[in-house]
């Protein structure tokens, strides 16, 4: 992101425990800690409390609670903004983008708990009119797929923007090479065209060949967690009534 001049927090990673540490002494809370590796979207934790801070570094460097992921630890600025998700699909030069779609991070009513890898999602979003639209796309979706092909990176598919919107503009949070969750619950049923050929197309670098349409409706999803999630949990709860949801309209 440096490289390209996409907007995003600033930061700095580390592999030592002990440099860490430090550098938390030095700054000033609130911090965002991210395991840099994959951690399923689990692996932020934003921490209103320098000791908050200190304890999700140990729990990544030292207790290895975060495998390979938590190997090395990025301590990021804490930005304020909403967050949104945008997913492209990428064929190596082109791309189509589905419906943008906000997910909803923390636990709890009033945004209070922990985050988790999303609580619910909805699509479209009624605030992001065409022109960030279009900002997000010139300054944040076509610099990273340009710096794709620049740095000679091969591979196609589904790469998924996590944005927020801050005073000083869209800044980029993650990049993921899949699609997210919630939001794809909420995205793909918005999907008009065929997903598989979409797919197929753009492993063979031919998105153009295909019909690419997102309806105007809209949709939402919310996630039911078993309680304590997303720390351990007690699995095995049975579900029922979903026959009664799927016979309601739309
Ligand atoms: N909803 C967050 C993610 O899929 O990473």
């Amino acid at each position: 992101m440096r490289k390209y001049r996409i907007p995003t927090g600033g930061f700095a990673a580390f592999n030592d425990h002990c440099a860490a540490q430090r550098s938390l002494e030095q700054g000033t809370p609130p911090f965002v800690i991210k395991a840099d590796g994959l951690a399923a979207g689990k692996g932020v934790f934003v921490c209103e409390t320098r000791e908050q801070a200190r304890d999700a570094v140990e729990r990544m460097l030292k207790a290895g609670e975060f495998g390979e992921a938590g190997k090395r630890v990025v301590i990021e600025e804490y930005l304020e903004g909403p967050e949104l998700s945008i997913l492209a699909v990428f064929d190596g030069k082109d791309y189509r983008l589905f419906a943008a779609s906000q997910d909803h991070k923390r636990a709890f009513d009033g945004d209070t708990g922990p985050n988790t890898g999303g609580m619910g999602a909805y699509s479209p979003i009624p605030w992001l009119d065409h022109a960030l639209s279009e900002k997000i796309r010139i300054e944040i979706i076509e610099p990273t797929l340009n710096g794709i092909q620049a740095e000679k990176i091969s591979g196609a598919g589904v790469i998924y923007f996590g944005l927020m919107i801050t005073a000083d503009g869209p800044k980029v949070l993650e990049y993921n090479c899949r699609f997210g969750d919630p939001e794809t619950q909420v995205i793909l049923p918005l999907f008009k065209g065929d997903l598989f050929e979409v797919l197929y197309e753009a492993t063979g670098s031919n998105l153009e060949s295909v019909d690419f349409e997102n309806s105007s409706d809209s949709c939402a999803c919310v996630v039911i967690a078993s309680g304590g999630y997303p720390g351990p949990y007690k699995k095995g709860h049975r579900i029922s009534g979903l026959d009664r949801a799927a016979a309601g309209s739309g």
